[in-house]
């Protein structure tokens, strides 16, 4: 039976995504080359350091020290966190607030899975983190999906094992991770680019009653 909801938190339950697009797409610049919003995606659910590598691949630099590599990724953060600096709780996706507050009322465990180590800034700033009984994020893990380790962290630390965990991600690699972690995995956004996923939504809005019954076996009156 199903038991705990993980959420990838980017893209999923506010829209960060475009912030960190918009803070890569600016580094790029100054480097001197265009970054497409297709490449983009590549670099959503990675962390920070691995989407540095594949930002500069795609410009093709290849010869930057580690320091120096370290120095763009913190201008890169700083910039993106005075985008963050914008959020307020009128951020969370339409729809989100009301599935969580649904799943919880049915004793469904929630969690978060982030590969982002400002995961705990975002909470608070939309004042969201009282949903989730636990967060699993990129300041408590290793390795940056598609590893499965954040979303069996984020199991372990709600007491759920994965086949009774259902996630919901927005990232092909976060899909990825999910299924190697042996969860069922929700899609959000473009179906085309989650083909993995084992279903897909374009947002929480379209989560029908006869979805959370047939998929997730909770009546949604
Ligand atoms: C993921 C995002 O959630 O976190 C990635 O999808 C991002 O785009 C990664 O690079 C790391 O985030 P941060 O905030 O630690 O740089
Ligand atoms: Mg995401």
């Amino acid at each position: 039976p199903f038991e705990a909801a993980i959420f990838d938190l980017d893209g999923v339950i506010v829209d960060t995504a475009k912030f960190h697009y918009q803070a890569w797409k600016r580094l790029a610049g100054e480097l001197g080359f265009d970054f497409s919003e297709s490449t983009n995606e590549q670099l959503k659910g990675v962390s920070r350091m691995e989407s540095l590598e594949l930002l500069l691949r795609s410009g093709g630099i290849t010869d930057l020290t580690a320091e120096r590599k370290e120095e763009l990724a913190s201008r890169k953060n700083e910039w993106y966190k005075e985008l963050l600096d914008t959020l307020t709780p009128g951020d969370v996706l339409p729809g989100v607030s009301g599935f969580l507050g649904l799943l919880r009322s049915r004793g469904v465990r929630t969690a978060i899975a982030s590969a982002s180590k400002n995961a705990p800034l975002i909470l608070e700033k939309v004042n969201i983190r009282p949903l989730f009984d636990a967060v699993a994020d990129g300041n408590t893990i290793g390795r940056a999906k598609p590893d499965p380790e954040v979303f069996l962290q984020a199991g372990r630390l709600l007491g759920v094992a994965p086949a009774a965990c259902f996630v919901f991600e927005d990232a092909a690699a976060g899909v990825e991770g999910a299924i190697r972690a042996g969860m069922r995995v929700v899609g959000i956004g473009d179906g085309a680019l989650l083909a993995r996923a084992h279903l897909t939504i374009a947002s929480f809005e379209q989560l029908e009653p006869v979805f959370l019954l047939s998929h997730i076996g909770l009546n949604g009156d």
